[in-house]
Order: C-alpha cells, then sequence, then structure tokens
C-alpha cells in the first residue's frame, strides 16, 4: 500500500462480481486509480480481471480461455482442486488476485512484488471450470519461517471448512519440507478463530491417542506447528502446568474430553495421498 493510501483508506468499490456471485466487500483496496469511480467492479472468476462495466466482462468471458487459475494443480480430491501459481510466472493474475482478496483483509500489507510468494488457490470444479473458492499465499523463503503470509475464503463459501481447509494444507507442505511454519502476524480475529479451532482440534486429537505422555517438541515435530503455538494452545485450554522451570502438559482424559467437545465439526479433511508436491527451490 501506498502510504497515503493506507492513511485515507476510503473504501471505494462496494460490490464485485465473481462467477455467480455479487459479493459486498469488507475493506479498501489500491486499484488503480482510474477505478476509483467505480462501486462495483466485474471480475472474471478465472484470470481474475476485473472491468467497470458487465459489458466488458461479458466480452472478456467470449474471449477468455482459461476455466481454472494458472499453474499447477497439485491436489485434487472429488472436486476440490488446489492450484499453486507462482508469482513471478504468473504476475498479472497473482496481482489480480491481492487486489480481490485486500477486499476481505483488513490490516494486511499488499505485496506488489508477488514475485516473492507462492498462491495455493483452491478450487471446486464442476463442467464449467474451477471456481475459486479461496486461497492462501506463502512466501517462496521465509526467514521467520512462516508458512502462510495471508488467508482468505470468498465470503459466500465461508463456514463450510475451508478455511480449515487451506491451513491444514498449509502445515501439510511444512510437512514435505520438513520445517515447522506459522502464519504470518497479525491475525485477523477471524484468522486467529480459525487457526485456534485447528490447532486444538490437532493437539487434542494426539493427546488424546497417546494419554498425553507426549512433549510439546514431539508434538511440534509430528505437526509442523510452531512449538509456541502449541504452547499458546495448550495454555489457552489450560492443559499446561509449570513445573521446576518446565513447561508440562497435564491432559486429563475427561478434561480432553469435553474440549474436543467444544472445538466443534472437524472441517474437510486433506487427503494427503492426493497431494503431489514438490517443495519450491
Ligand atoms: N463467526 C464466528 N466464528 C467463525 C466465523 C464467524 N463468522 N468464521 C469462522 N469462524 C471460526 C469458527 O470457529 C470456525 O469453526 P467452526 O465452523 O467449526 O465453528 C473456524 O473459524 C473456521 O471455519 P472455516 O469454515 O473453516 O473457515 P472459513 O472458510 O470461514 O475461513 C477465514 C476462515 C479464512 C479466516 C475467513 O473468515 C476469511 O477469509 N476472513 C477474511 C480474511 C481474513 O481475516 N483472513 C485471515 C487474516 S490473518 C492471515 O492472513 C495470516
Ligand atoms: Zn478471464
Amino acid at each position: 500500500l501506498r502510504e497515503h493510501e493506507e492513511f485515507t483508506k476510503v473504501k471505494n468499490i462496494a460490490t464485485i462480481e465473481l462467477g455467480k456471485y455479487e459479493i459486498e466487500t469488507w475493506y479498501f483496496s489500491p486499484f488503480p486509480p482510474e477505478y476509483n469511480d467505480c462501486v462495483k467492479l466485474f471480475f472474471c472468476e478465472f484470470c481474475l480481471n476485473f472491468m467497470k462495466r458487465k459489458e466488458q466482462l461479458q466480452r472478456h468471458m467470449r474471449k477468455c480461455d482459461l476455466k481454472h487459475p494458472p499453474g499447477d494443480e497439485i491436489y485434487r480430491s472429488g472436486t476440490l482442486s488446489m492450484f499453486e501459481v507462482d508469482g513471478k510466472k504468473n504476475k498479472v493474475y497473482a496481482q489480480n488476485l491481492c487486489y480481490l482478496a485486500k477486499l476481505f483483509l483488513d490490516h494486511k500489507t499488499l505485496y506488489y512484488d508477488v514475485d516473492l510468494f507462492l498462491f495455493y488457490v483452491l478450487c471446486e470444479c464442476d463442467d464449467r471450470g474451477c471456481h475459486m473458492v479461496g486461497y492462501f499465499s506463502k512466501e517462496k523463503h521465509s526467514e521467520e519461517a512462516y508458512n502462510l503470509a495471508c488467508i482468505l475464503t470468498l465470503p459466500p463459501y465461508q463456514r463450510k471448512g475451508y478455511g480449515k481447509f487451506l491451513i491444514a494444507f498449509s502445515y501439510e507442505l511444512s510437512k514435505k519440507e520438513g520445517k515447522v511454519g506459522t502464519p504470518e502476524r497479525p491475525l485477523s480475529d477471524l484468522g486467529l478463530l480459525s487457526y485456534r479451532g485447528y490447532w486444538t482440534r490437532v493437539l487434542l486429537d494426539i493427546l488424546k491417542k497417546h494419554k498425553g505422555n507426549i512433549s510439546i517438541k514431539e508434538l511440534s515435530d509430528m505437526t509442523a506447528i510452531k512449538a509456541e503455538d502449541i504452547l499458546s494452545t495448550l495454555q489457552s485450554l489450560e492443559l499446561i502446568q509449570y513445573r521446576k522451570g518446565q513447561h508440562v502438559i497435564c491432559a486429563d482424559p475427561k478434561v480432553l474430553d469435553r474440549h474436543l467437545k467444544a472445538a466443534g465439526r472437524g472441517g474437510l479433511d486433506v487427503d494427503v495421498c492426493k497431494l503431489i508436491w514438490t517443495p519450491y527451490r
């Protein structure tokens, strides 16, 4: 974001059309100045080019030959597919995606430097094509062990478990890399709720199986969740005691069951056998 825009933050675009949906926007997004007078933008749901008028979009749709995000399909299970888009190889697509995403992300800075990122775009596919449901971005090389920069589920698809699927996917990639990971901070309220839910369910399942006899380090090795995130999750569940200068997990089975019940539904699972991927080099 340019500094001026960061301060003024006038919400310009109020609604967008994307595929079969008309979506109300949440926040300001720094579209190029020629779009400043628009209240509504029309997106091509496949290449994510955006236009000021419906007729322009209709003309575009007749000649746009994309039916899915550019890049490699790295996961397919039933009608769900995940595409990996390299921001350097597909710069315009990646920038369009960032403009679109910023409409729903408040405090995140928009990276014009999309070259440095990979974008994992989740789609529901049918005979008309692959329709974007959400995505997350990931730095190609992160100094801070971030395994996710920005995450978004488009509003029509929210609260159906896709967010947790995307989070789970980001940790599956970290496992394949043999690294622990953590999301870039700050997290939004909805981001924190989703992560807390994911961490809680994953950790409680393992604690239950191991009857609590497991260390934070071992949990981290098994899940690729960073030790600090494990500690804060277990602390919030009051499963940690501090004895002789050490954090120890106290997992009373009854307490675990109570927390697991409260943690709610599991969401869509990532079927790891269907992920065909090698880490970026
Ligand atoms: N109200 C209350 N709880 C919610 C809500 C809500 N509106 N939305 C999600 N949650 C919580 C719930 O605990 C939910 O689990 P449950 O349904 O089992 O109770 C959990 O989060 C995850 O729900 P999902 O359906 O898996 O997640 P969803 O597909 O809705 O995506 C996301 C979550 C990505 C955070 C979405 O809300 C979103 O795109 N928000 C706008 C962008 C954003 O804030 N992104 C995160 C920024 S931080 C970062 O990028 C690193
Ligand atoms: Zn197009």
